[in-house]
């Protein structure tokens, strides 16, 4: 049994992802006009609503600043002058601000995770469409990891500042205002003595956030470690289970479990420390207005009903900045996943339609090839200078070593990368000239490495015409000879494929690939290898179908069995990205080159296996 190992499951050592998704957190800054601006419009269709939930704040804010306010007068106003029916009253209003402050605050509270919730869906699903039309060059460079922790981690933080956030500045900033407010118009002097924990407050939030600020990315930062390790150890559990690595694998991921773990009891000692603190302080507030307002009392300068208020506010007053240092760190992570989810989103489709683009016209099928040089990022060229015409109709068949740049040839025709150099020409017009979707619809791709999507073998068939009925999904699997072992499934086509699907063989899957080709009926085929992996009477079975399916379309097909590729119009033979040979079977068979090389060698591989 031999595996391949793509180049995800080697030559990584242990803690890898550490590194990886370390690098990946930016500086925090906790304001960045332009994320907030480019996310703040995402609240703009549910501005009713968000005002409506603005205003219940206020309501609430204004209701909890009233009721400290209404013990002061009872005391001075009532109590003391034992207006029994005044006491009455003020008691009921006290009960009305409770009930108003509750109802405001369920109100706001559903606002918010009304508007919240459609907010998150909608940026979801903007950031989905978005990596959907990213180009594949994207997605070869980013971490399927990472990429669902921007999808879903950052797009939850920034949600919590949008909906959650500002309402909590707002309240809070008016709830610490009023306070002082009401203090120094009640007593400057017992405000202004009140307010001298206030610098050792600050200092402490200060602290607090600079420190919050790097725990809370680290364990950001670590919680993604986790995720992206766990993705990936999970997609190549088959590999790891083969090598018996289940032991140097679980070292790995306890590791970066571990670190998560220590990241986030490090950021939460930081919040056991400072919240008593806050609370110390806060007692001492309440001291400092006992003694002194006390003593203001009983020098006959101040009212009871003032120092009873003012204990009350004090209480109050804690809370507000506890939240707005809080807010600092929810506004930090807010922007780091910003900036995050706007470079998915700003990142340009590298293979952009033009503006000016129109519709491809229905193709004829001249598929063509001019001085075409390409290399994946800028690094290393695979392609040099490649040319080649296909007239419509004709069958090319590309064939050479592992890695000579057969599979980027398709790519380009296909137009999943954009050309360095040259142009691809398809009825004369440049592909760079008209929509993606209106070349794409009509070209089929059978892939190297046949994906199927969970769902039915049917709707697998029929994933680019979904109404297609079962009728014509039947006779596409007919025509790709796919029809007899679909039939023999379970249920037949409504067997549920598994994710990847592990539950049919790799020969099956390309079959499956190969009808949905067939019902998607393009003008040019692509094939990349799309028989390596089935056995030989298998093959002479699509062979067949090819032939039916070929018939009369533009085809490039890949092979990696020079058998398949016998009766092909042409036969381009690639090596180290150029096109070395070119002819009919016969013709390069006759040239002693590369082509009757690979040839003899399969050919002595074959009667090996014959013999065998
Ligand atoms: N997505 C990619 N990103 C970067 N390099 C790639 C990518 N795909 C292929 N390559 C490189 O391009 C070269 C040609 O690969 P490919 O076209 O897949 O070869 P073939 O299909 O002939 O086996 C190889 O050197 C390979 O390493
Ligand atoms: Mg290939």
């Amino acid at each position: 049994m031999t595996f391949s190992i793509g180049a995800t499951g080697s030559g990584m050592g242990p803690g890898h992802a550490l590194e990886r998704f370390g690098s990946d957190e930016v500086e925090g800054r906790a304001f960045n006009a332009h994320v907030v601006v480019r996310f703040l419009a995402y609240l703009r269709p549910h501005w009713q609503r968000m005002a409506a939930a603005f205003l219940l704040t206020i309501i609430g804010a204004a209701l909890a600043l009233a009721s400290p306010y209404l013990l002061k007068v009872a005391i001075d106003g009532y109590i003391t002058g034992g207006d029994a029916a005044g006491l009455t009253r003020i008691a009921l209003l006290m009960a009305g601000t409770f009930v108003g402050v509750y109802l405001t605050s369920a109100g706001q509270q559903y606002l918010l995770a009304w508007v919240g919730q459609r907010v998150l869906t909608t940026l979801r699903a903007h950031l989905f469409r978005h990596l959907q039309i990213l180009p594949l060059g994207y997605h070869d460079t980013h971490i399927v990891g990472v990429t669902i922790s921007r999808v879903i981690n950052d797009v939850s933080v920034i949600n919590d500042l949008l909906s959650q956030g500002l309402v909590t500045l707002i309240s809070d900033t008016l709830v610490l205002g009023g306070i002082i407010v009401v203090m120094l118009s009640m007593s400057p002097r017992l405000a202004l003595v009140t307010f001298s924990v206030l610098p050792l407050m600050l200092l402490a939030t200060f602290l607090f956030a600079r420190q919050a600020r790097v725990a809370f990315r680290q364990t950001r930062s670590r919680i993604a470690a986790v995720v992206g390790d766990l993705a990936e150890d999970i997609s190549g559990m088959r590999v790891i289970q083969a090598f018996a690595q289940e032991g140097a694998t679980q070292e790995r991921f306890d590791k970066v479990n571990r670190a998560n773990r220590d990241a986030y009891i490090a950021a939460m000692s930081l919040s056991f420390v400072f919240l008593p603190s806050v609370e110390f302080l806060g007692m001492l507030a309440t001291g400092v207005v006992l003694w002194f307002g006390g003593l203001t009392v009983a020098r006959g300068e101040l009212t009871l009903g003032v120092v009873v208020a003012f204990l009350a506010y004090v209480t109050r007053f804690f809370q507000p900045i506890q939240e707005l240092s809080q807010l600092y760190t929810t506004l930090q992570a807010a922007m780091a996943g910003g900036e995050r989810v706007l470079g998915i989103l700003d990142t340009a489709p590298e293979v952009k339609d033009k503006p000016a683009a129109g519709e491809m016209p229905p193709i004829a099928g001249k598929v063509e090839l001019r001085h075409v040089s390409f290399s994946y990022r800028g690094d290393t060229r695979v392609l040099h200078d490649v040319n080649l015409v296909i007239e419509p109709g004709q069958t090319v068949a590309l064939v050479g070593p592992t890695g000579a740049g057969k599979t980027s040839i398709a790519n380009l025709i296909a137009r999943f990368y954009e050309v360095t150099e040259g142009a691809v020409l398809i009825d004369n017009v440049d592909v760079h000239d008209v929509t993606q979707r209106s070349l794409r619809r009509q070209m089929g791709l059978v892939p190297q490495d046949p994906f199927l999507f969970s769902g039915t073998v049917a709707d697998n068939i029929r994933f680019g015409r979904p109404d297609t009925p079962i009728a014509e999904v039947e006779e596409a699997a007919r025509l790709a000879n796919s029809h007899d072992f679909i039939t023999a499934l379970p249920d037949g086509y409504n067997t549920e494929i598994l994710e990847g699907g592990v539950n049919l063989s790799i020969g099956q899957r390309q079959l499956i690939c190969i009808a949905r080709a067939v019902l998607a009926d393009p003008r040019i085929l692509i094939l990349d290898e799309a028989t390596s992996s089935v056995d030989t009477m298998t093959e002479a079975l699509i062979q067949d179908a090819l032939r039916r399916l070929l018939a009369g379309r533009t085809a490039i097909v890949i092979a990696h069995r020079l058998s398949t590729v016998r009766n092909a119009d042409a036969i381009c033979v690639v090596n180290g990205g150029r096109i070395v040979e070119r002819g009919r079977h016969e013709e390069l068979l006759a040239r002693d080159g590369l082509y009757r090389e690979l040839y003899e060698r399969q050919f002595v591989d074959i009667k090996t296996e014959v013999n065998n």
